[in-house]
């Protein structure tokens, strides 16, 4: 066996150039660590000559990232360019028919064609490694498959989208509204191309997805998640969880239930001393909850360079070492095909509705929440401007099949206008 380790590069952005740093700065730690000389052989990208600031002139030039993963001065196929489709998906591909093993970031190709490449990897006898693919920096896949190899995996939880999270704190702590506080993140540069990727919650339900899958033994089922992003929060809703000791968060859950696999990306209430709730800016957390372990807190960078090239660099190391895990924790063909249990498990529901000011409005409303079956906790009228008044409604355990009732039936009573915001309000 060879004392080298041959990597091939494919994207040459944010993490790559993070992966290429991290190799050329610690070519001797790595070499210790792993009893292997890690180097690059070659890499790719859109344009060969844009200024990356780091110096590619000792490493070939590919501008088809599927020749680069096939190369034979490559051993490891390092897919680093993003999209779930296109020459992501078709390096991947290419790399694992090579015989390579692979590592990528790419949450949004795992989430949809996890699976497959699962499949096509155990029957080449590859691996697929993509720590970086969640929640950045922090170590989660390798803490489920490995660390925690021996639970029963009961639920998994956490805030794992950094720009959601440093929208909602900027609302919180600034008060600024969501357009503010987006417009800031953007400026940051922390939003994708795609900022519905992020706001719309699908970037934080492609890593949910694939937990469940090595947490639950399952499928990824991205299409089983039920996704709601963040753009309905106005700052009032921000203000009135405060009031009740909570903060918004856009909060990942998948657990098992008698029903079926439970996934939901959404933002809810929690409280506002719990880990979660004390999360702030753009760091993610993952809660980790086992039969025998109990629960286990996983907090830090959730994106940016040096945390996801450390992911990544990370699984380059495990395969330098010799480590060889099915991609999802167990043999792929061994993952059952889960059904889809929507929010199965009841829990209070925060909601925000606008009130027309007229006699008999409050109790339309209280007889639509009835005839859903969804009691009401408690119940606080806003300042009105003249015609319309906010309700904020708190209500007894209920489910969002029961929530999503009443809201279809508020639109019959002419009373409220706009559309009603349902918070869940989950104890973490
Ligand atoms: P990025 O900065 O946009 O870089 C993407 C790179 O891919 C660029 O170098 C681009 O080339 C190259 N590329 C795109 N299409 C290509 C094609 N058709 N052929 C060859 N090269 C192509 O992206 P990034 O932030 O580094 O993210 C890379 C991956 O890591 C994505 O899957 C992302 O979801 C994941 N990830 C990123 C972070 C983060 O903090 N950035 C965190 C976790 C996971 P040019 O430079 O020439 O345009
Ligand atoms: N857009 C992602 C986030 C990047 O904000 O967390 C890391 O996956």
């Amino acid at each position: 066996m060879s004392d080298t380790l041959r990597l091939g590069i494919a994207g040459l952005g944010t993490v790559g150039v993070g992966v290429i740093r991290i190799v050329e700065k610690q070519a001797a730690l790595l070499a210790q660590r792993t009893g292997k000389s890690i180097i690059v052989s070659a890499v790719s990208a859109r344009s060969k000559d844009k200024d990356r600031g780091v110096d590619l002139s000792g490493y070939a030039w590919e501008d088809d990232p599927v020749a680069l993963a096939t190369r034979d001065d490559v051993d490891v196929y390092v897919e680093l360019m993003g999209g779930e489709n296109g020459p992501a998906k078709a390096s991947i591909e290419a790399a694992i028919a090579a015989g390579k093993d692979v590592v990528t970031a790419n949450k949004a190709l795992l989430a949809h064609h996890g699976q497959s490449i699962a499949e096509q990897a155990e029957a080449n006898g590859c691996v697929v490694r993509y720590e970086a693919a969640v929640a950045g920096g922090i170590p989660v896949i390798k803490a489920l498959t490995e660390g925690l190899a021996a639970n029963g995996v009961t639920r998994v939880m956490g805030v794992m989208n950094g720009t959601c999270n440093y929208i909602l704190t900027r609302m919180e702590d600034a008060g600024l509204s969501y357009e503010e506080a987006f417009a800031e993140a953007d400026g940051l540069g922390y939003l994708e191309a795609d900022p519905n990727l992020d706001v719309g919650g699908i970037d934080a339900g492609h890593k949910l997805s694939i937990l469940s899958s090595i947490a639950f033994g399952t499928q990824v089922d991205f299409d089983g998640v039920e996704l709601e992003g963040i753009g309905a929060i106005t700052i009032e809703d921000i203000r009135n969880a405060a009031d009740m000791g909570y903060k918004i968060k856009l909060l990942g859950v998948t657990q098992m239930t008698g029903r079926g696999l439970e996934q939901r990306m959404s933002p809810c209430l929690v409280p506002a001393t719990s880990p979660l709730g004390q999360l702030v800016g753009g760091t993610n957390m993952v809660v980790l909850e086992g039969d025998a372990v109990g629960q286990i807190v996983l907090r830090g960078a959730g994106a940016g360079e040096g945390p996801t090239a450390s992911a990544v660099m990370g699984d380059v190391c495990d395969i330098a070492r010799g480590l060889r895990l099915p991609t999802f924790g167990q043999p792929a063909n061994t993952l059952r095909c889960a059904k889809s249990a929507r929010a199965a498990i009841p829990a209070p529901y925060y909601l925000r509705l606008s009130l027309l000011d007229k006699p008999g409005a409050m109790a339309k409303v209280a007889s639509v929440l009835g005839d859903a079956g969804v009691s009401i906790h408690r119940m606080r009228q806003h300042d009105h401007d003249g015609t319309h008044a906010p309700v904020v409604i708190v209500t007894h355990k209920t489910t969002r099949q029961a929530v999503d009732q009443a809201i279809e039936g508020f639109a019959a009573t002419g009373v409220v206008s706009g559309a009603p915001v349902a918070l869940r309000i989950e104890q973490v």
